[in-house]
């Protein structure tokens, strides 16, 4: 692991582990959030009973939680305090504290991935490779739904979230390079958008299928 890699995940780790609950409560209303829209486009496309992966699940609101009333559904995530928190919030799925950068899943194993806001925590320089794992983890015709740049900007935000001596580390290419990263793993854009759907435009989001 590189210096640029260590560094990031422990400005993640120490983030989550001070400003969990200021990122997110133990409940969350689903409608009228930017999550809405696409859970439903994810749903319309990954079929019911699907092993599904949410990766960078946070504490499990409202992703894993929503995706568990139709898919098996297991969360990755690096951080021992929101798997802690997903655990107790989402009974319904699996766990798994790790590294997604890392972590190791057979082949084919997922029809869906979902990944909101979390790719945006790796440093950019590992985008592509890790387009390259979610793709190796789909089975043909799979779909990922990921939060991603729309410009790219990579930084320390402090004070994270209004919590004192909370920081957390930022790193997104711009839309353009994600399309060229997806087509380069196989994965074919069917639906692109912001999220928010209003409001902050700093993000894209891709819905793409795993071709071949
Ligand atoms: C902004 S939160 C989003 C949580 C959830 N997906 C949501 O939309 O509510 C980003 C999550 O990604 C996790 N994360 C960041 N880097 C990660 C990595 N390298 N591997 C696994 N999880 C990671 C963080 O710990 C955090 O829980």
């Amino acid at each position: 692991m590189s210096e640029t890699q260590a560094r990031a995940k422990q400005i993640v780790l120490d983030g989550y582990a001070k400003a969990s609950h200021a990122y997110r409560g133990d409940a969350f209303e689903l409608e009228g959030s930017g999550y809405a829209h696409w859970l439903r486009r994810f749903a319309a496309l990954v079929p019911a009973g699907a092993a599904v992966l949410d990766l960078g699940c946070g504490n499990g609101l409202p992703v894993a939680r929503e995706l568990a009333g139709r898919y098996d559904v297991t969360g990755v995530d690096l951080s021992p305090v929101q798997v802690g928190r997903a655990r107790a919030l989402v009974p319904l799925a699996r766990f798994v504290c790790a590294d997604m950068t890392e972590v190791e899943f057979p082949p084919a194993s997922f029809a869906g991935v979902a990944a909101f806001y979390s790719l945006i925590n790796v440093p950019v320089a590992g985008h592509a490779a890790l387009l390259e794992r979610i793709a190796a983890w789909l089975s043909p015709g799979g779909h990922v739904l990921a939060t991603v740049g729309r410009d790219a900007w990579t930084g320390v935000e402090e004070n994270w979230r209004g919590v004192p001596g909370a920081r957390m580390y930022y790193s997104q290419a711009s839309v353009h390079q994600y399309r060229e990263w997806f087509a380069a793993a196989g994965l074919e854009i069917v639906e692109e958008g912001r999220e928010p759907r209003e409001g902050n435009p700093g993000y894209a989001v891709l819905l793409a299928r795993r071709n071949g």
